[in-house]
């Protein structure tokens, strides 16, 4: 690929600049082999009995041949879901880039690390590991002569990108802690995110007994001195306008202090006092940076998710059982190996971006497609036309994007060589039959392996999933399917007893830690406690709820919380219900979540006007722009209904599922409603909502 069409600062930086050669490498690691994982010994059966009756026995071994360290641990695991301590390889110490970076580095520099499909159509990027190492080694350079230490947090707003990837690194090479946000979030959501602080009140929970340094030091809180973004991102043929948004989101954060711009166009935007040129600035350093020794439960991100309450929470994840867990499940759920191309096409922004474009691959020394564009720019056959040009071998992606392409005529598909694929992974929401057949049959000829993975932001990676498995093991459609290693699924009933046999349907709880596991909320051990391990104590509840079948395997049947996933991002209905919350003529609203047909869920608003508010249709218009502006377009309600009143019981609580069974066609099991305030109100709200069915064809 010649590098005139692809211009931009990344390119001009990777070609220009001189190289690391040997002298740039950490030093060789005490303990670790540096090789392609090591399989855990044994059948799938026993292996799975290991990982589940002995923890230690299993990750312990792994953990000391999979992942390079500078200091051996000295303890597997130290876990109390009771507590809420989880700690992993304690007492280890190692660094996440050298893992990801160096150890490849030192045996095959010019191996590719990562193919930038660009959003331009036919474009494509490729870094070597060498190449890699040096960018992230001038960015971490970069970082600290602009003040951040190990500890301190830096916000990434950047469209899917090696510089964003190097940004990622870059943070992990000097301790410090990344938090991507994705680059659809609004200035306020980011704003957000940058000005997070520790809860000075919080419990005492950041540092682990036995490494009283880990995590961050509350003293002074972990500031966000630095955002990373680009000049522009381009997408779909479209510009987005990046940096505006940071500036209008840094108005609103006063611990900023530098803001760094890369140029992902050649257009020129604003710089002002804050702003610095990333590029420009990293030329100046050296590739070479001396990473730091982190310990293994020292903070390695942060990322936010949605919650059924309050505003979105961030996740803490630490180094070395996260890393290990990201590479272990992309080499046995994928089955990926050496010299494979691996296509996962999620934005980095979410946690599968994380694991499966940036860590997973990257510590196992995969080729890592970053895909920055959409399903169908230019046309619907973008996946396939990129899979037959950059031969990828495994692709993962989301089922609403199957959902999209699957409407289109298949010989968008056909066209293209397919062959290279072996394995095929959906993520991120239930997959529907229809999706996981077109899936199956006409992307993987009836031959690929699909695998429906689920798993989530909290638990770093894959926990159920068809593989690994034992050989030839059967798939059946559209079920996750089977736990990974160490993964322990317990269904529960509504009085929290635990479900035995199969054909159960119940809250889905994990009763073991794993080493990928999120570890506290950031700044709110007390919140993570709450959230995670109130319901069913002792036990870590996922908010979804399954069904197990008489075989033992697992079929997720969808959030049991008011979550929303819409096109696989999840949202609080709550946060929705309060961007709307500040209008001044909407003095009540209830949001939920309704089946879609591509989105999978979208959300539908009920609103309650002032007698004196005016127009309705322009009240509803500054509410889509107000939820727009204050979390992201993709969050805006499809449907807003305007009613008198909501729905409530007798203690004034909102009865969203009578609202959830309205949208969906089933009125006429409401269910129990003793204990509703005023019953009239559903008649209100039917008539209401008929009449807006009649005039908009609204949501069925
Ligand atoms: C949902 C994404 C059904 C689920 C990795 C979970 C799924 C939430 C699946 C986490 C799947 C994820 N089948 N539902 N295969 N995968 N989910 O944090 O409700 O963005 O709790 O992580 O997505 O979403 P998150």
């Amino acid at each position: 690929m010649a590098a005139s069409c692809l211009g931009r600062g990344v390119v001009r930086l990777l070609g220009g600049l001189r190289g690391v050669g040997a002298r740039g490498l950490a030093a060789p690691r005490l303990w670790g082999s540096a090789s392609a994982p090591a399989a855990p010994a044994g059948s799938y059966q026993e292996r799975i009995a290991l990982a589940a009756s002995e923890p230690a026995a299993f990750w312990g071994p792994l953990a000391r041949d999979v992942l390079v360290w500078d200091t051996p641990y000295h303890t597997v695991s130290d876990c109390d879901f009771r507590s809420g301590r989880i700690g992993w390889f304690l007492g280890g110490q190692l660094n996440v880039s050298v893992n990801c970076l160096d150890q490849h580095v030192r045996k095959s520099p010019e191996s590719v690390a990562l193919i930038w499909e660009q959003d331009e159509p036919g474009t494509e990027v490729r870094i070597t590991y060498r190449e890699l190492l040096e960018t992230t080694c001038r960015l971490a350079n970069t970082l600290k002569r602009h003040g951040v230490h190990r500890g301190d947090r830096v916000a990434i707003y950047m469209s899917v990108s090696p510089l964003a990837v190097a940004a990622m690194l870059a943070c992990a090479r000097i301790g410090a802690i990344h938090t991507v946000v994705f680059a659809g979030f609004s200035a306020g959501s980011l704003a957000a995110r940058i000005n997070d602080v520790l809860q000075p009140h919080g419990p005492d929970f950041c540092q682990h007994p036995e490494q009283p340094e880990s995590r961050f030091s509350p003293e002074p809180p972990a500031k966000c001195k630095v955002v990373i973004t680009f000049n522009q991102g381009l997408r779909g043929g479209r510009v987005v306008e990046l940096k505006e948004i940071v500036d209008e989101a840094v108005k609103l954060c006063p611990t900023v202090q530098h803001v760094l711009v890369a140029h992902r166009t050649d257009n020129k935007v604003h710089m002002g006092d804050l702003d610095i040129p990333l590029e420009q600035e990293m030329a100046k350093e050296e590739p070479v940076c001396a990473p730091e020794s982190m310990g293994s439960e020292d903070t390695l991100f942060l990322l936010y998710t949605s919650g059924s309450t309050g505003t979105p929470k961030g996740l803490v994840h630490t180094q070395a059982g996260y890393l290990l867990y990201a590479a272990l499940t992309h080499r046995f759920v994928f089955d990926y190996r050496p010299g494979d191309v691996f296509g996962c096409v999620a934005d980095i922004g979410w946690i599968t971006g994380h694991s499966y474009v940036v860590y997973g691959p990257l510590c196992n020394g995969a080729t890592s497609v970053l895909f920055e564009s959409t399903p169908v720019y230019p046309d619907a056959g973008r996946y396939w036309e990129m899979v037959q040009r950059l031969k990828i071998n495994q692709f993962y992606g989301s089922p609403t994007a199957f959902r999209l392409l699957l409407k289109f005529e298949d010989s968008w598909v056909k066209k293209y060589d397919r062959s290279s694929l072996r394995t095929l992974g959906s993520v991120g929401e239930p997959i529907n039959h229809e999706a996981w057949e077109w899936l199956h049959r006409v992307v993987g000829d009836s031959r690929c392996t699909l695998v429906d993975t689920w798993w989530q932001t909290e638990t770093g990676g894959i926990c159920i999933s068809p593989r690994p498995s034992e050989e030839g093991a059967e798939i059946l459609p559209c079920m996750a399917m089977r736990p990974l290693f160490g993964i322990v699924p317990v269904l529960m009933d509504e009085k929290g007893n635990v479900l035995k046999g199969g054909d159960v349907s119940g809250a889905l709880c994990l009763s073991q830690a794993w080493p990928g596991m999120a570890r506290t909320i950031f700044g709110d051990h007390q919140r993570f406690m709450d959230a995670y391990f109130k319901a069913y104590p002792g036990y870590y509840f996922t908010g979804d709820g399954a069904y197990r079948t008489e075989d033992g395997y697992y079929q997720i049947t969808g959030r049991m919380d008011d979550v929303i996933n819409i096109s696989g991002h999840r949202l609080g209905t709550a946060e929705i219900e309060d961007a709307m919350a500040d209008h001044p003529a909407v003095p009540e609203t209830a949001v939920i979540g309704y089946p879609h047909d591509i989105k999978g869920e979208a959300a539908f608003a009920f609103i309650v006007l002032k007698d004196d508010a005016g127009d309705a249709d322009v009240v509803v218009k500054e509410l889509r722009s107000v939820v727009a502006s204050k979390i992201a377009k993709y969050a805006v309600p499809d449907q807003v209904l305007v009613v008198k009143r909501l729905p409530k019981t007798r203690s004034g609580k909102v009865m969203r599922r009578l609202l959830r069974k309205i949208v969906t066609g089933r009125a006429q099991d409401l269910g129990d409603i003793t204990t509703m305030e005023d019953p009239t109100v559903i008649t209100e709200i039917l008539s209401a909502y008929q009449e807006y069915k009649d005039k908009s064809g609204a949501a069925q």
